[in-house]
């Protein structure tokens, strides 16, 4: 076993990313921004109130950081070089695993290499995780970049309660299967103690893939591992649905400079009759063209008036050295360009593409000035957008149309269910939402409120790490 730190943290959460991007300035001072995507808006939240350390990358290649405090969180910074970043991150995490695992939107690409890389980059981690965690803590490991952490973690300090969160979906065994290191993925995974899942169907694959691809017997979601017939320990696979904070965006939303800047969005856009809104990282999965297609044809057929409606449709840059990505932002920005030639007059345009991301303060005003919420994603672990939509919106307004393929579908039962391929049922879909009454759209919000509220991102990490912390560790047994 390596050395034990003596003053360590008892929580300590590892992702791929610091819950800030970190980058010096021509003084060699640290200077950070907040990091992109689901994970870190979670977690934000739950570090804040916690005495922990967060190991994660800083988002830029070759920077080499000591660990430093932000709001109370002990961030230690793994290096990722260039070659690192192309192979792992790029590469493996998100042009191989990142594609087999939303369904292949895209085709995953297979290159040995990158696994190298992925195995050594998750060996870093570990090692990093080690060096932090007291005697007897727990390490929460994060999403489909580190799968190996788990057991590479438990090799080197066996006394950890180890649990893992998987943010995206975990496919059908017939998908995962062509992964050509699929054993050494699930042995990665069945180093933890605890696996969560964003719902109840990727547990049930998870269990499936091991009862298929390893020798272990499983009871329901539990995994027994022993060796000559002696019980080791068990793995136990569930669903913790993710959520927000939402008690916190709803306080945002409420603020008199939040609702004047959304009186304000709506007059700089012409004050139209119709505001639907998009907001999605710029990924193949969100199925932004399928969306801005279906709109395409509405304004075609008449269906909805190009003078008086706005689709807004933010699409925050993401990924963008990997070929997919490069490739959907021109689809995304020809068929944006189209429409607007066809359907857009002096002073308006019907579709108003943002690529940039923007502060939580604007979009809780986005969300209030929209009627009509689009979340289209051909698959997503839980989509958090949807969450913020409903949270932001007290005043019991707007509608909530959203893709049957997001883990919050599962949830969102109040929201006006699609199927983003079937191109006819999503513009009747959103012609319904728009014409909505008033009664019908409040009924379905305060739904929609009643789960977002009651169920927030604290709920969540408490249920897991209650669920985590339950399982018995080595140290009780010495
Ligand atoms: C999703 C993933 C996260 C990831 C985020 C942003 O939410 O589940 O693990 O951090 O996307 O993607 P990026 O590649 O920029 O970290």
């Amino acid at each position: 076993m390596p050395d034990v730190p003596s003053d360590g943290y008892d929580l300590v959460v590892v992702a791929n990313r610091l819950p800030v991007d970190v980058s010096l300035d021509e003084a060699g001072e640290i200077s950070w921004t907040r990091s992109p995507g689901g994970l870190v808006t979670a977690l934000a939240p739950v570090m804040a109130g916690a005495d922990g350390a967060w190991v994660g990358w800083g988002g830029s290649p070759g920077l080499d950081l000591e660990p430093f405090d932000v709001d109370g969180t002990h961030l230690v910074p793994v290096t990722l070089s260039a070659d690192d970043v192309e192979r792992y991150y790029e590469g493996f995490a998100n042009d191989t695993l990142w594609p087999l695992y939303h369904d292949v939107i895209a085709p995953p690409a297979f290159h040995r290499q990158w696994w190298e890389a992925y195995q050594r980059v998750n060996r870093r981690f570990a090692e990093a995780a080690a060096a932090q965690a007291a005697r007897g803590g727990t390490v929460w490991v994060h999403d489909y970049q580190l799968q190996l952490v788990p057991r590479l973690l438990r090799e080197l300090r066996p006394d950890l309660r180890i649990g893992y969160f998987h943010h995206i979906p975990f496919p059908p065994l017939e998908i995962f299967a062509q992964l050509p290191w699929r054993t050494q993925v699930v042995e990665g995974l069945l180093g933890a103690d605890l696996v969560g899942f964003q719902r109840g169907g990727d547990a049930a694959n998870f269990v499936r893939v091991v009862r298929r691809l390893t020798d272990l017997t499983t009871r329901g979601q539990v995994v027994t591992l022993s060796t000559d017939g002696k019980v080791d320990r068990h793995v136990r696979a569930a669903a913790f649905p993710i959520s927000i904070d939402s008690g916190a965006f709803d306080a945002l939303a409420r603020t008199p400079q939040v609702q004047a800047r959304a009186r304000e969005i709506r007059d700089e856009l012409g004050n139209p009759t119709t505001l639907l809104l998009g907001v999605d990282r710029l990924d193949y999965t969100k199925g932004i063209r399928h969306r801005i297609k279906a709109y395409g044809e509405l304004l075609e057929d008449s269906r909805l008036s190009a003078s008086t409606t706005t689709l807004v449709q933010v699409a925050s840059p993401s990924r963008e050295n990997v070929d997919a990505y490069a490739q959907l932002r021109d689809e995304v920005e020809l068929l944006v360009g189209r429409i607007n030639g066809d359907h857009g007059q002096v002073g308006h345009a019907p579709v108003q593409y943002l690529h940039q991301s923007f502060p939580m303060e604007e979009m809780a005003a986005l969300y209030l000035a929209a009627d009509v919420m689009l979340v289209t994603a051909l698959r997503d672990g839980m989509n958090l957008v949807a969450k913020e939509y409903v949270a932001a919106r007290s005043d019991e307004r707007g509608a909530l149309v959203l893709s049957e393929f997001t883990g919050a579908a599962d949830e969102l039962t109040g929201a006006v269910l699609v199927n983003p391929h079937d191109i006819e049922g999503m513009k009747d879909a959103i012609t319904y939402a728009v014409h909505m009454d008033q009664r019908e759209a409040r009924k379905r919000m305060r739904r929609l409120r009643r789960r977002v509220l009651g169920h927030d991102v604290a709920a969540w990490s408490r249920e897991f790490l209650a669920v985590l912390t339950a399982v018995p560790t080595r140290e009780h047994h010495v």
